[in-house]
């Protein structure tokens, strides 16, 4: 008999995408759509790949590296591709992938891709097991492979500078600051 641990699912089982139109009410005044409707809506696809997945409630945890590469015009299609690239005990990352498509001209722009990480929940809102990912093939283990080294990169960053902020003096922040676009008044009034 199989047991909850057993259960493993391929990236293809949750893979979601999500196709929008972007009408007038989400742009900004200089008539592009606000940063903030594609983070929402990379929120969504991310969470409906997550609970896909997992079978359970999922929450966002943390977004990795959103960087809007070209802007997005009122009138395009935005289609946000998703899937799980690596589970842990209780969590996901969720890559997604974002395209802009003017229909009317027939180009597809690339406007970012980034990462997710959701906890899957369960009946006592505490972080529950989630099935194990099946890597079906190269690609699949890539991404596994990359969120695991991201993931690392991320906890050394953290470390590093918790240890330069513990150990930062005057003279250094001072050295640092000259050569900056500041007005560094801290301590002189
Ligand atoms: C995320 C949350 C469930 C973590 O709870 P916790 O009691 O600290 O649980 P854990 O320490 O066991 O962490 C659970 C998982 O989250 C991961 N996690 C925690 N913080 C993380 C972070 N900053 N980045 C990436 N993963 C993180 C842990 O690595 C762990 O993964 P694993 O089970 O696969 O090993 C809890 O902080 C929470 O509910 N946060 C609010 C989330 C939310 O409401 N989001 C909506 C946005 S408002």
């Amino acid at each position: 008999m199989s047991t909850e641990k057993d259960i493993a699912r391929t990236s293809a089982f949750s893979r979601t995408t999500i196709t929008e139109l972007m009408i007038p009410s989400y742009a900004n005044f200089g008539g592009k759509i606000h940063g903030g409707i594609l983070l929402s809506l990379m929120d969504k696809v991310a969470y409906v790949t997550a609970s896909k997945h997992s079978g359970a409630y999922c929450v966002t945890v943390s977004v990795d590296t959103v960087d809007f590469l070209q802007p997005v015009e009122v009138g395009e299609l935005v289609s946000l591709m998703a899937s799980v690239n690596y589970v842990g005990n209780s969590s996901m990352v969720v890559g997604i992938k974002v395209i802009s498509e003017n229909v009317k001209v027939g180009n597809v722009k690339h406007t970012n891709t980034c990462y997710f990480t959701m906890v899957a929940k369960g009946e006592d809102d505490k972080p529950c097991r989630v099935p194990k990912l099946i890597l079906e093939d190269a690609t699949d283990v890539r991404r596994f492979v990359e969120a695991i080294y991201r993931r690392k990169f991320k906890q050394n960053y953290e470390t590093n500078l918790k240890e330069i902020k513990a150990n930062w003096e005057k003279q250094d922040i001072d050295k640092l600051l000259e050569d900056q676009r500041c007005i560094n008044q801290a301590g002189k009034h």
